[in-house]
């Protein structure tokens, strides 16, 4: 009995769980002491059998009573200390926690609306599966025109994916009453892949019609909103005169920096031809005004020295970490472009 007590003394002050193990095992395991007391019982009879087995039983309930006190006691302990260790230091430096960024496309149309925004234009958008009088037709591109094939459209069934953001003009002037000042952001799709194409690409449209409005105002705004976003009052732009059958005079703009080898195509603008304006129930001798339809990944291709557009595409993260451009770290009206 005597090393019975003194291992039940031993439980309240086991530190550990693994310790106390140990010590219900020398009690009560296969060959523990208080187990031991049971079997020698079996040489014993009458009487003496009875009490003994009585008072075995008093310490076998005692010690597993203490065991499982302990056991709590043990295993509180270790929940304490687990949850203090676990905790978060916001004190530590931030640099290893990993962080998501947004892409360049995103950054550059942010960027884009952010300075559009100036000119209060409104915001308009329009179906990415368009049908045929508003991608073509009623932009004044009749069916035999050439620049039907020009662009490279995916046909579904009497439907297609619009080639470019222009339908949405259509659409707007159909809706409402000149005069216009609104631009529409969104996906346009063409069968075309290279090192400065890909089947889906991003535009921004825009559209400004009034009574008095000329070839002047076009230049002069295009020219204001490029210095603005490549933060360069000196920008190198070159006007190049172009055919679009919904403009009148026509031209693209192209962009010539240190980076690329030859000027960069990035948007196509002109006065808004009189026969979309008639589509639209829009009096020609009354109202006029310029459009322009821009390139977003071409935009930000230069800006970020992104020489092949499909990296916008692949969707690998090390090219993503790369730019790194932070969620957090969009344009707005205090901070301006750029941190
Ligand atoms: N829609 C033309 C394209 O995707 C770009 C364009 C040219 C848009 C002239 C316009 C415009 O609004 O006036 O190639």
């Amino acid at each position: 009995m005597h090393n019975i007590d003194e291992l039940i003394n031993k439980i309240k002050d086991t530190q550990t769980l693994l310790g106390l193990e140990q010590v219900r095992m020398e009690l009560l395991g296969k060959s523990g002491l208080i187990t031991n007391q049971f079997k020698e019982l079996a040489s014993l009879s009458g009487q003496e059998k009875i009490t003994k087995g009585q008072k075995i039983n008093e310490i076998k309930t005692n010690a597993e009573s203490l065991l499982s006190a302990r056991k709590k006691e043990l295993q509180e302990i270790d929940l304490k200390e687990s949850l203090a260790k676990e905790t978060i230091d916001i004190s530590l430096p931030h640099s290893k926690i990993k962080k998501g960024s947004i892409s360049p496309v995103s950054k550059a149309i942010e960027e884009m609306l952010h300075i559009l925004s100036r000119y209060n234009f409104t915001f308009s958008e329009g179906p990415n599966i368009e049908d045929d009088w508003y991608n073509f037709t009623a932009l004044n591109i009749d069916e035999n025109h050439p620049s039907r094939a020009m662009h490279d459209t995916f046909y579904l069934n009497n439907a297609l994916l619009r080639t470019h953001t222009s339908p949405v003009q259509i659409r707007h002037m159909e809706n409402n009453k000149p005069p216009f000042r609104f631009i529409a952001p969104g996906r346009v799709y063409r069968a075309d892949y290279d090192a400065t194409h890909s089947p889906m690409f991003h535009q921004i449209e825009g559209v400004v019609i009034d009574k008095n409005i000329n070839f002047a105002h076009l230049k002069g705004f295009l020219m204001e909103i490029l210095k603005n976003f490549f933060e360069d009052s000196e920008i190198e732009v070159i006007f190049r005169p172009s055919f679009f059958p919904f403009t009148t005079p026509s031209a693209e703009v192209d962009i010539v920096t240190k980076e690329f080898s030859k000027p960069l195509e990035v948007l196509g603008c002109g006065m808004i031809h009189p026969n979309v304006l008639k589509n639209v129930n829009i009096d020609p001798n009354e109202y006029q005004g310029f459009a322009f339809g821009l390139g977003v990944e071409r935009f930000a291709m230069l800006k970020y020295g992104i020489s092949d557009l499909r990296k916008f595409f692949e969707g690998d993260t090390r090219w993503m970490q790369h730019y790194n451009f932070s969620a957090f770290d969009l344009p707005n009206f205090v901070g301006g472009l750029c941190k």
